[in-house]
Parts: structure tokens; sequence; C-alpha cells
């Protein structure tokens, strides 16, 4: 069995204060968690949250990569930027990189590249949008999307990420997807990875809440999940966490 692994995406969130706060109250009530928790706070905010999370369990994710090492690349981070502040995961290819910032397979791909050789744990993103759930193209989007990735790394490669099934009409707008529909597109990816694929961490993000994370967690291939609003708010983020570890 894959271990349990719930990820925190604070998105554009937060202020030197306020993660404070939220991090003291993850910090005490994380402590004996058995569930893998990491936090991806904006990019600034990574010294504060790294040296916070000295010696708890709790590990640093970033939000984004860039696909280069170093270069005149205005306003980007390289993986071993990353690194330098104790960054052991990074988000790659989530849908409002692909959607706002026109981030296509092959750039998400270079990401993945870039993550892997400077040693962070990329978390995949995949998912498609309402119109293509409309069309019956859900399956065949998210094929292309990690095949896109694993053309370029391997099948084997690709199988050591933690991969997200994250439905774009369910990120943010509160409808979550349902436990059969989650548990469908995870066991597709999962026959898809082969036999380097059972150790790997297949998570569900979109609207995951303290209410709807026990039923999902119930699902044979849900290993956890990647949270965006729901993370900000300590409590309901240790209950997912917790809940993410019983399974
Ligand atoms: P949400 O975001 O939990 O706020 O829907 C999930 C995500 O974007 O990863």
């Amino acid at each position: 069995m894959p271990d349990p692994l719930v990820a925190g995406n604070w998105k554009m969130h937060g202020s030197r204060a306020s993660i404070a706060r939220l991090l003291d109250d993850l910090v005490e009530h994380l402590g004996s968690c058995e569930t893998e928790v990491v936090v991806c706070p904006p990019v600034v905010f990574l010294a504060d949250v790294a040296s916070s999370l000295e010696g708890s369990r709790i590990k640093v994710g970033a939000q984004n990569i860039s696909e280069f090492d170093e270069g005149a690349y205005t306003g980007e981070v390289s993986g071993s930027m990353l690194r330098e502040f104790d960054c052991r995961y990074v988000i790659v290819g989530h849908s409002e990189r692909r959607q706002w910032y026109h981030e296509s397979d092959a750039q998400v791909a270079d990401k993945f590249v870039a993550a892997q050789k400077v040693g962070l744990k990329p978390i995949l993103c995949v998912g498609e949008t309402l119109a293509e759930r409309e069309q019956n193209l859900t399956l065949a989007v998210v094929r292309r999307q990690l095949d896109a990735v694993a053309d370029k790394v391997g099948g084997k490669a690709l199988a050591t990420a933690a991969i997200a099934y994250e439905p774009i009409w369910a990120i943010g707008t509160g409808v979550v997807a349902t436990p059969d529909e989650v548990q469908q597109v995870l066991a597709e990816i999962r026959i898809k990875l082969g036999g380097a694929g059972a150790r790997t961490q297949l998570l569900y993000g979109g609207s995951v809440t303290a209410k709807n994370a026990e039923q999902l967690f119930a699902q044979k291939d849900v290993n956890g999940a990647l949270v965006g609003g729901a993370s900000l708010d300590a409590e309901h983020f240790v209950k997912i966490c917790k809940m993410a570890g019983l399974g």
C-alpha cells in the first residue's frame, strides 16, 4: 500500500502573521499523525515556513518550479533554489498554472524533469475541464497529460512522483467529484503506471473538506489529497490529514 500523503496548496494566500499562526496549530496537532503531510506556501514565505517546521514531521513543498536550471528568466525560481530552503516537494502542472499561465503539457513535463533532477518529489496534477467531462473525454485528457511526462522521463520515473487527479470543475468550486468518479480515474492511472505504480501515491484534489475526505479516502486507489481552500484552516486540515492516515 502506498503511504498516505496530504498536501496543502496555500496558493496566493496568507501573510507572515497568518502563516505563523497556521503553522503553530499544525505543528501542535500533527505531531503524532502518521500521514505524510506537506505544506506548499507562496515562495516568498518558504524560508520562514522551513525554519518554523524544522524538527517537525511536516514537510515543505513549492507551488511551482522553473523548467530551467538558471539564467535570465525574470521572476522564475529554480529547483536548486527551492532545495536550499528545505523544499522536498513541488506541485507541477496545477490546472491554474496550465490555464492562467498557459503551461503546456510539454512545459509541465520539463518542470517535472527539473524537479526530479534536484531531488524534489513532483506532485503532478492532471484533470479535465467540465466541457471535456461532458464529452466523455476525462480519461483521454488524463492519459494525454500523463503521457507527456512519461514520454520524457519514462514510466518508472513517472511512478515515483505523487499524482493528483484534480478535475478542474471541482477546484475551488465547492463541487466535489463523487468517490466513484475519483476511484474510476485513479484506478485507470494505477493501471497505466503498471507494476511501477503499485506504491505510487495517488491523490484527489478539488474541494476536499473535513466533511467529504473520509468517503474519498475510503476508495481503494485514493492515497491522500491535494487540498486548497481547506488547507488554510488548521482545524479542517488537521482533520483531513488524520483521516488519511486511518485508511
Ligand atoms: P480546492 O483546491 O481544495 O480549494 O478546491 C485544490 C487545488 O487547487 O489543489
